[in-house]
This record gives C-alpha cells, sequence and structure tokens, in this order.
C-alpha cells in the first residue's frame, strides 16, 4: 500500500487561443472543473495503475470538497484519512493555451494538512510501502513526515512542486526526487545534468515531452520520452509520479520504472484535464509495446 499525503484541489480550468495582456479582457473557449491538485493527482494516477492507494489530506466543509472526496473514491483510492476542515477547499486556476499551462493555487484546506492532523496515522504511515508528497501541503508538515518516515524506515518520494519551499536539507531523508527542469534549478542552481551528478540514483528529472534523466552513479540515463501531440499537459508530472511510485513498489529497477513512467505521462496529456487521460496499467503496456524506445 502506497500512501500519498499532499494536496486535494477543484481545478477551473479555462482553454484560450489568447492570452490577455495586463488589464486586458479577452474571449476564451471552454471551461470546466475538474479534480486536481498534485497530492490527488499522483494517487489517482497510480490507483488507476492498480496499486492500493491511501491518501492523507483535507478538503472544506464546501460543495468542491464533497465532489473530490467522492471522486477519490470512485478512483479506488482510500479516503478514509481525509479530513474536512473549516476553510475553502484548495482550488487551482489553470489556464489552457496552446496544450500548456498557467496556475494559480490557492491552497485553502490544504494548508491544514498540519504535522498533528499526520502525526495520528503513523500506524498507517509505518505499514506503507512508500509515501509520496509535493509541496502544497505547508514546509513543516512536509519536514514532519520526512522525519518520520526515516524513523520508520518507509521511503519516500518527494516531488518538489511548486519548488519554493524546498530545504536542501531534506535531501538526506528523501529516497526519491522529482523535479522537472524549472524546479531542479530553482533548488540546486545548476543545470539538471550537474544536479544529478550530485545525487546517484536519487534525483530523477522529468523533462516534459524528452523524457527524463538521472545518474546511476557512472553514466548520466537519459530515457526517452513518448512523442505525442498534447492536448493539455497539466497532471503529466503527477502522472509521472504515481506511476514511478507504483512501478518502483512492484519491484521494477529505476530505469524501468522511468520508462514505464514516461510513457503513462505520454497517454496522460492526450486527454483533458489532470486526471482526464491517466492509464491504467494495460493502456501503458500497450503503448510500450508498440514504442520504438
Ligand atoms: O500538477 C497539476 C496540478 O497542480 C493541478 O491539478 C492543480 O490543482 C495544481 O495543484
Ligand atoms: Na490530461
Amino acid at each position: 500500500m502506497i500512501t500519498v499525503i499532499g494536496s486535494i484541489n477543484m481545478d477551473l480550468v479555462c482553454e484560450t487561443n489568447n492570452l490577455p495582456k495586463h488589464g486586458e479582457t479577452v474571449l476564451g473557449g471552454r471551461f470546466e472543473t475538474v479534480p486536481g491538485g498534485k497530492g490527488a493527482n499522483q494517487a489517482v494516477a497510480a490507483a488507476r495503475l492498480g496499486s492500493s492507494i491511501t491518501m492523507i489530506g483535507a478538503v472544506g466543509h464546501d460543495s468542491f470538497g464533497s465532489v473530490l472526496k467522492q471522486k477519490l473514491e470512485d478512483e479506488k483510492v482510500d479516503t478514509s484519512y481525509i479530513e474536512c476542515v473549516s476553510t475553502n477547499t484548495g482550488i487551482a486556476n489553470i489556464i489552457v493555451y496552446n496544450g500548456d499551462n498557467q496556475i494559480i493555487v490557492v491552497p485553502g484546506a490544504n494548508f491544514q494538512v498540519t504535522p498533528s492532523m499526520v502525526g495520528k496515522h503513523r500506524e498507517l504511515i509505518s505499514q506503507s510501502a512508500m509515501v509520496i508528497m509535493q509541496l502544497e501541503i505547508p514546509p513543516q508538515t512536509v519536514e514532519y513526515i520526512l522525519e518520520l518516515c526515516r524513523e520508520l524506515h518507509v521511503p519516500v518520494i518527494l516531488n518538489p512542486a511548486p519548488a519554493e519551499n524546498f530545504q536542501i536539507e531534506w535531501m538526506d531523508k528523501i529516497t526519491y526526487l522529482t523535479p522537472n527542469e524549472t524546479e531542479v534549478t530553482e533548488i540546486f542552481g545548476t543545470s539538471p545534468e550537474q544536479a544529478v551528478r550530485q545525487y546517484p540514483n536519487q534525483l530523477i528529472v522529468t523533462l516534459g515531452e524528452s523524457g527524463a534523466m538521472y545518474f546511476d552513479g557512472r553514466d548520466i540515463i537519459k530515457v526517452d520520452g513518448y512523442p505525442v501531440v498534447p492536448v493539455d499537459t497539466t497532471g503529466a508530472g503527477d502522472t509521472f509520479n504515481g506511476a514511478f511510485a507504483h512501478a518502483i513498489t512492484e519491484g521494477k529497477s529505476i530505469k524501468e520504472a522511468v520508462r514505464f513512467a514516461n510513457i503513462a505521462g505520454s497517454l496522460s496529456v492526450e486527454k483533458f484535464g489532470a486526471q482526464g487521460g491517466m492509464p491504467t496499467e494495460a493502456e501503458v503496456v500497450a503503448r510500450m509495446k508498440g514504442a520504438a524506445l
């Protein structure tokens, strides 16, 4: 069983062919409210692939909160550790433009995921094969969980997104850190190549459509992405993380897990919404067989 500790958001998504300039109004295309939040997305990605997933997090006492909890249940995520707190459910304002996106997150209830809330679930965490986190919950909570997982010998994947609250001292408590290219530079102040060399088999950098890379202690390993025409790249990184965790806990090597996660990510961007295109294991395997990698 994998435990995901992280954010649950309602994504308010506008598709547009024009981006407004400062002070300007433009007419957009489609608008949808769809489930999101990096925590929930990673939970759903791994659950669809067949992992058994429990999520620790918080929503508000509002309609978004109850819809989002229900959606997670529909995806077979165990929601019994998700609390309802007295503030708004987290939201993300997302602009989809040319298949790419810009996101503003308002954390709301996600910032009520405190160390004491998580500390009640020590037993659950100790039974987990893996814990997955991102940075849309308070950094003190992330730090607390890293300490707890070290004490309980539970491996942790930290997806440092958004990167602004990442602390470099956390590195020795993290099993896998999975930034994208922008985040790796923000965190380490160097190129992805230089950064991965410092953290063999620990730092996995996702490179969008170019795949992902890490250092195996001898060589830099670049695992190519699977080329697709994206409809919506929102949640591609989350799909990668959920799929990577699924593959690693199934016993795959880092290289195999990265390859599997790249393919899962490529499938996810072909549909609208963060969770829209997240594949099943059979879909990933089918593309892998056809993939000339
Ligand atoms: O990674 C994509 C996610 O980031 C969106 O679903 C949004 O909610 C934000 O958390
Ligand atoms: Na998608």
